[in-house]
């Protein structure tokens, strides 16, 4: 299979890029060869790397204008997987260097304001006829197996603009926070516990969706 490249991307500040960055990229070590690339100057994915026992996936850091380098050599080591976390607010660079992804994952909490910007990403993506989903993210738990209502009207927002959303919103857990601290994954910190679960889900769909853009 050729290299995906996978743009984790939202020019909304804290909306989880970096941390499902990190958890789908070892998800996605558990499937094939996954090399993640922090883009974001700010350097949150390599402190990880820096706590990080563990020795996949491969972790780098790389400028915007720097990625299609780093990507020329990742092809060249056969990953199959490589996810780029991105910073916020570098509209002219993200522009650039999106050519260059085949999935673009934005990632969004379920706030007015969060919705209101993530247009601009999901805008951009659209320009470039990339294959887009919106993960929600940092959500409210749902109560008697039904989502919470700021969810489920986040999913009406993505769906009257057309947009593909993932099916399994990501909850906020403390757990999230507290295994990027250790240099783990939240599956790494608790094995057995909700927010695995929500990440796999979502990594089933991305895997799925870049199968079906390769046929
Ligand atoms: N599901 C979650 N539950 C609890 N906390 C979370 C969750 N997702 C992210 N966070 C926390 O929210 C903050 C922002 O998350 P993260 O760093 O992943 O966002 P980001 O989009 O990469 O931010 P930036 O735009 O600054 O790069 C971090 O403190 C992170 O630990
Ligand atoms: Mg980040």
């Amino acid at each position: 299979m050729p290299t995906a490249i996978v743009f984790v991307a939202s020019q909304k500040g804290g909306s989880g890029k970096t941390s499902c960055t990190l958890n789908l990229g070892v998800l996605a070590a558990a499937d094939g060869k996954t090399l993640l690339v922090d883009c974001d100057p700010q350097g949150s994915l390599t402190y990880w790397r820096d706590r990080r026992d563990a020795a996949q996936p491969d972790t780098i850091s790389a400028s915007l204008p720097g990625l299609e380098q780093a990507i020329v050599t990742a092809r060249t080591q056969d990953y199959d997987y490589v996810f780029v976390d991105t910073p916020p607010h570098n509209y002219t660079e993200l522009a650039s260097a999106m050519r260059l992804a085949d999935f673009i994952l934005v990632p969004v909490r379920a706030t007015a304001l969060d919705l209101h910007a993530a247009e601009a990403t999901l805008k951009l993506a659209a320009t470039m006829a990339k294959r887009t989903t919106v993960v929600l993210t940092q959500c409210q738990a749902p109560r008697l197996f039904m989502e919470a209502p700021s969810v489920r009207q986040a999913r009406a927002v993505f769906a009257g603009l057309g947009c593909r959303v993932a099916d399994q919103a990501i909850i906020h857990r403390g757990t999230v926070e507290q295994s990027v601290a250790l240099g783990k994954s939240v599956g790494e910190f608790e094995p057995e516990g909700p927010s695995v679960h929500e990440f796999r889900q979502v990594w089933i769909q991305v895997r799925r969706e870049i199968t079906s853009i390769r046929k």
